[in-house]
């Protein structure tokens, strides 16, 4: 049995839409609080344009502020070239590149369609592989766009197997706007997992419709999926996706995953722990138990 791969997203997609003002400080604490609670991965920011996110525009200096663990990997988000240039510079562990299977939302999320999001990452792809980064590539809007509606599991297939030719290690399939239920996640692994392998396939689901643990269970259980993206007290949403809600909560996921009898090294006491030490709000059901 693999042992469950969380990558905590909390200080990048929790925070990019966060409504108040978290200083630099306290992000670096969050992250230092979030080194000690067994996670594998912790998206720490985004070298985007601080126009465009203005929460995450310190980037550099949390990644610098930050204790690193030798076991955990930090990870950021490098749109462009530019993002990538500036990541390199604070000694990024890896980097994730940007796409959606929905032109319209790439034109509001990055400016762009999707030819244009290929152009754009293609570059960061190659330069991060050349500097012995690993690379992570995103499909946002994966089963549901808010613009365009239901979104066809062969143009994601598509996307996937794209973004591997261009020479992505991994790839995290985004459920953006929280709308996916079990019967849209069995329609797309039924038809993904015959070209790729499961190793390569991270699942970032959000919980506007309620359906996100439901989607852990049967991606896991079903498929053998064993790599999630999740956030701290469910912290989360894309400034890009009008209605899209929180992340799937970390507390919650590993709960319902080591129920299932899963290997999960994850301790939920202590990711609330760091939400409430860094006085972030804590919105999952484990939050309001523990
Ligand atoms: P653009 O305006 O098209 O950029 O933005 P540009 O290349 O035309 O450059 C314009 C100016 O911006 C230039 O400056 C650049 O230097 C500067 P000027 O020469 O005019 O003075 N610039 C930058 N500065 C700092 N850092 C940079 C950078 N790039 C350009 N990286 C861009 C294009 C992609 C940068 C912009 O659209 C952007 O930053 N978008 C990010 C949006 C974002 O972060 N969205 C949320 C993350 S996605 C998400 O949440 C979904 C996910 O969670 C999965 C899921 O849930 O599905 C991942
Ligand atoms: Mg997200």
């Amino acid at each position: 049995m693999r042992k469950i791969y969380i990558t905590e997203v909390a200080p990048r997609d929790g925070l990019q839409n966060f409504k108040g003002v978290v200083e630099t400080e306290r992000k670096i604490r969050f992250v230092n609080l979030l080194s000690e609670s067994g996670v594998d991965e912790i998206e720490v920011s985004s070298f985007v344009h601080p126009k465009w996110v203005p929460q995450l525009a310190d980037a550099e200096e949390v990644f610098k502020g930050i204790k690193r663990k030798e076991s955990i990997i930090y990870s950021a988000i490098t749109p462009n070239e530019r993002g990538l240039e500036r990541a390199l510079k604070v000694g990024v562990d890896k980097v994730a590149v940007l796409t959606a299977a929905s032109d319209t939302f790439n034109r509001k999320n990055i400016n762009t369609d999707i030819e244009g999001s290929f152009r754009i990452l293609e570059p960061v792809v190659k330069r991060a592989k050349e500097e012995g980064l690993n690379v992570r590539g995103y499909v946002s809007t994966a089963f549901w766009c808010p613009y365009e509606g239901k979104v066809s599991p062969h143009k994601v297939r598509e996307l996937v197997l794209r973004l591997f030719e261009v020479g992505v290690d991994e790839v995290s399939i985004g459920d953006t706007i929280g709308r996916a239920s079990p019967k849209d996640v069995y329609e797309l692994l039924n038809m993904l997992l015959k070209d790729v392998s499961v190793d390569k396939i991270i699942l970032h689901f959000h919980v506007t419709y309620g359906m996100g643990i439901a989607n852990v269970i049967c991606s896991y259980k079903d498929f053998g999926i064993y790599r999630f993206d999740s956030s701290a007290g469910g912290l989360g949403g894309c400034p890009y996706a009008p209605g899209a809600s929180g992340n799937i909560a970390t507390e919650d996921v590993v709960f319902a995953l080591r129920e299932m009898g899963a290997d999960v090294k994850v301790d939920e006491r202590k990711i609330l722990h760091a939400l409430r030490e860094v006085g972030l709000p804590v919105n999952s059901s484990i939050g309001r138990i523990f």
